[in-house]
């Protein structure tokens, strides 16, 4: 299977824009603000922020949020290359469970970053989902 591999750059650019939304996140309930930006295969970025609720389980997740917005900007045909995640207490998270289908759903192949217990951490989303569920 095939792997992305992205240049340190392009890294860069898309944890500083998952930085800049972070601030945009409504977590009035964990007080943990989460950014993700994904980098799309046409080479579009888009970005995201966690979106909490009283209720606490209609709680939308960052990277979700992002992808969303992509596919209600560009039209479902969307395919992920890669995507970041930080938050503001940096320690370290990768995307929850749930994320992590919604990445693979439109992005099989694509390449995670995020902050891990010994710093800045890249891992394939095959790797973080082995064997992850498709209906087509
Ligand atoms: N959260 C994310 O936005 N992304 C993840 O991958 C894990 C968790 C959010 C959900 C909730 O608003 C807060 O972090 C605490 O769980």
């Amino acid at each position: 299977m095939q792997k992305t591999k992205l240049p340190a750059a392009t890294r860069e650019r898309l944890l500083c824009a998952a930085r800049k939304v972070m601030k945009n996140a409504y977590a009035p309930f964990s007080h943990f603000r989460v950014g993700a930006a994904i980098l799309t295969s046409k080479g579009q970025l888009f970005v995201g922020c966690n979106v909490e609720n009283s209720s606490y389980g209609m709680t939308n997740c960052a990277e979700r949020t992002a992808i969303f917005s992509a596919i209600a900007e560009d039209g479902p045909k969307l395919e992920i290359c890669a995507v970041a995640v930080v938050n503001d207490h940096g320690v370290p998270i990768s995307p929850c469970g749930a994320c992590r289908q919604v990445i693979y759903e439109f992005g099989p192949h694509a390449v995670i970053f995020y902050q891990g217990k010994r710093g800045p951490k890249q891992s394939f989303i095959i790797d973080l989902l082995p064997e992850g569920f498709r209906l087509k």
